[in-house]
């Protein structure tokens, strides 16, 4: 007898430096969260488990950009992801934390078991350090041009204009983001992980799980491999991190690699949910378990070669069956950014629209990047939500819900023989269509196929509605009572089977139909509709309305906050990242023409007030000697509006106006900013009339 496989399954510890946005839910955490419900549904054995990753450069990089620390950074947005993820039922067995000690002495322990058993290598190589700083700089910290495109703000790891990936030492004129300062290569000893030497092992564990990936996953994985693989440093000379462990010697001032930590996050995660030992080893150490790892398509390489690795290396542990990775999610035809705020947050879509987690869960699977990178556009969610779930599923259900209380006071009638030969064949086949769907749900979601499954539920209450048109119910009542009661008992038992099948999609409106249905039906027990048993008499509740219709004004608002963020935030944004940078670079030359193009003038602040609903904008009417102008700017947490007035300051006044929040501004005050993110408004040297050009 073969012995039922057990699931764990794992989605990617999100960097705890920002809140969660459409484009983790749909690449990553809403078709984990599917899958899960779907074993479950069946009947199977699952542990779900992700956390918080909150090591590595992206959390000192927020903590310098907010003027806190990275341990401030990590416990604010801990929590906020942690609420965001059950606001739209992802339902973890286990959300944890690597700043956790459990995670701690789970790294630094498996670290050590790799170093006895030789797994790395000790290297001393020249990385970049910080002089002023006195530290080493990891990629992300050092900027220079790139040798690709010439783009002067390239970052030691990556070319965000061109895309090249690069190495720190390829950059021309690096400089230290920290400080400014030139960088000098300096030595330093590391532990590196022999992937060369584990290559044949790693080709051998792909190409035997291989006919079961993706092929995007197995396609990048042997890209890797036939590049050849070459050892990967696993720590680091930060401060920010898990230390390596007492044992090892000479390594001071550094912590394990991130990509180290992460992976493990999942196996100390687990061991904080899990009572003692031996409940651990079930799941970690069973041959029975089946590891499914849900991850973004930038991941692919840390879960499919180096966390193997580190497992295989290890010796105890089971490795991935399979790591469905996705592509991206673009936001109206852009790629989402959280620099520049072009994304739609989930806290902020939840205030936006109350109680539309599931309308976005539709959305978000209906359109997930599965295949290749998708959009989300605010026009298409309107679209989807309005002909889908308004039009087709909840008015099914309505439709069945009022007839039953209308013609039976809200009690299922039983099952009559019927003769009506027309009405048994309308039936006959809107049982087939049904049943090739539910076929068509579980061979979907098997193989991680959201869209299509989706689709395919959609087509039960489209069934639904067809057999209701053909049937026609509320005519059929006046000449025949017996085939009525057929049809409304088969159309109820539709209802039954699309229960069932929300609590995988769209768990919140299952719950609601349950209180409708006044019963919570079983998927594992249904395989044709029309088996699903109401006991005798019984009691529907009361029909709601499940899905209001989105309106435009909804949709406008939504599309006009995106825009206003992108002016407005993605302006400050960018503001930041210059000051990140700009004080360690000059920017490219140019021409005294391209210069002159710029209209200078003092003005004269003559009066300014806070923006309703924007923390960072004050609105001001400056005087400009030939005219008064309305400018916005960005400067809220800087001045306080009664401080301006009367002051000088320069004002570019040939920008093309631009609406922020619904008020166009005539221009921009220029500011000094530094390192910290402060501005201060540059103005003349001595007093002057407003109007002076500035030349
Ligand atoms: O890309 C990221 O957001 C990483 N924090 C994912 C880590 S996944 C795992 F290794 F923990
Ligand atoms: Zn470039």
């Amino acid at each position: 007898m073969s012995v039922q496989k057990k699931h764990l399954v794992t989605a990617a510890l999100p960097y705890a430096n920002g809140p969660v946005h459409i484009g983790h839910l749909a690449g990553c955490y809403l078709p984990a969260d599917l899958y899960v419900r779907y074993l479950k549904a069946c009947g199977k054995e699952v542990l779900f488990i992700c956390g918080s990753d909150e090591h590595g450069v992206p959390i000192t990089i927020k903590a310098k950009k907010e003027g806190i620390s990275p341990q401030q950074v990590v416990d604010k947005y801990h929590e906020l992801m942690k609420k965001s993820f059950a606001d739209f039922g992802i339902d973890f067995s286990y959300y944890g934390r690597t700043s956790s000690k459990i995670h701690h002495e789970t790294a630094q322990k498996f670290f050590k078991k790799l170093y006895e058993k030789g797994a790395f290598k000790e290297e001393v190589t020249q990385q970049y350090y910080d002089e002023e700083a006195k530290q080493f700089l990891a990629d992300r910290y050092i900027t220079g041009t790139c040798p690709r495109c010439q783009n002067t703000e390239a970052y030691g790891d990556q070319c965000e204009k061109c895309g090249a990936t690069l190495s720190s030492t390829d950059l021309i004129n690096p400089k230290s983001t920290l400080s400014g300062a030139v960088p000098i290569l300096k030595e330093t000893k590391n532990w590196f992980l022999e992937l060369d030497k584990l290559q044949p092992k790693i080709q051998k564990y792909i190409e035997n799980q291989k006919k079961n990936w993706k092929t995007n996953v197995y396609g990048q994985c042997s890209s890797w491999l036939n590049e050849g693989l070459k050892p990967r440093a696993m720590t680091r000379d930060l401060d920010w991190g898990v230390k390596l462990p007492n044992e090892i010697k000479n390594a001071e001032g550094k912590v394990l690699y991130v990509w180290f930590d992460a992976p493990i996050g999942y196996i100390s995660a687990s061991k904080e949910l899990l009572q003692n030992n031996a409940q651990f080893e079930d799941w970690w150490q069973n041959e029975n378990t089946e590891l499914v790892h849900f991850i973004g398509k930038d991941n692919i390489v840390f879960h499919c070669i180096i966390f193997p690795a580190m497992l295989m290396e290890h010796g105890n542990y089971i490795l991935p069956t399979n790591v469905p990775a996705n592509e991206f999610l673009n936001l109206e035809g852009e790629k989402i950014s959280t620099s520049r705020n072009w994304a739609v947050w989930l806290d902020e879509y939840l205030k936006d629209l109350p109680e539309r987690q599931d309308e976005l869960r539709f959305v978000l699977t209906s359109i997930a990047p599965e295949t290749k990178d998708s959009d989300f556009s605010w026009k298409d969610y309107q679209t989807r939500v309005n002909s889908e779930l308004v039009s087709i599923f909840g008015n099914f259900i309505n439709r069945v819900m009022v007839l039953s209380h209308k013609f039976y006071s809200g009690i299922v009638p039983e099952l009559p023989v019927v003769s009506n030969e027309e009405i048994l064949s309308k039936t006959t086949l809107a049982n087939q269509e049904i049943s090739k769907c539910i076929e068509q749900i579980k061979a979907n979601l098997d193989n991680y196929k959201f869209r299509d499954a989706l689709a395919q539920f959609v087509n039960i209450a489209r069934t639904g509605n067809k057999y209701l048109a053909e049937t026609e119910p509320w005519k059929l009542i006046k000449t025949d009572e017996q085939s009525t009661q057929y049809v409304m008992h088969r159309a109820l038992q539709m209802c039954a089977a699309l229960q069932a099948y929300s609590k995988i999609f769209i768990p919140h409106t299952a719950v609601k139909l349950a209180e409708q249905l006044n019963f919570d039906f079983n998927l594992k027990t249904i395989s044709d509709v029309f088996e699903i048993e109401f006991k005798n008499g019984h009691i529907l509740g009361k029909s709601e309305v499940l899905f209001k219709p989105v309106e435009d004004e909804e949709m406008e608002k939504q599309i006009e906050k995106l825009q206003q963020s992108k002016t407005e935030n993605g302006q400050s944004a960018n503001e930041s990242e210059k000051n990140v940078l700009s004080e360690a670079q000059v920017k490219q030359s140019i021409a005294f023409e391209d210069f002159d193009k710029i209209d200078l003038r003092i003005g004269k602040v003559l009066e300014a007030e806070k923006v309703p609903k924007a923390d960072k904008l004050l609105k001001l009417i400056v005087d400009l000697g030939f005219e008064k102008r309305t400018i916005l700017s960005g400067i809220a947490e800087f001045y306080k509006p009664e401080d301006l007035i009367g002051k000088l300051v320069t004002v570019v006044v040939n920008l093309a106006p631009r609406k922020i929040r619904g008020i166009e501004s005539h221009g921009m005050l220029l500011m000094a900013g530094n390192d910290q993110g402060k501005l201060i408004c540059v103005g003349p040297e001595q007093d002057i009339e407003a109007g002076s050009i500035v030349k």
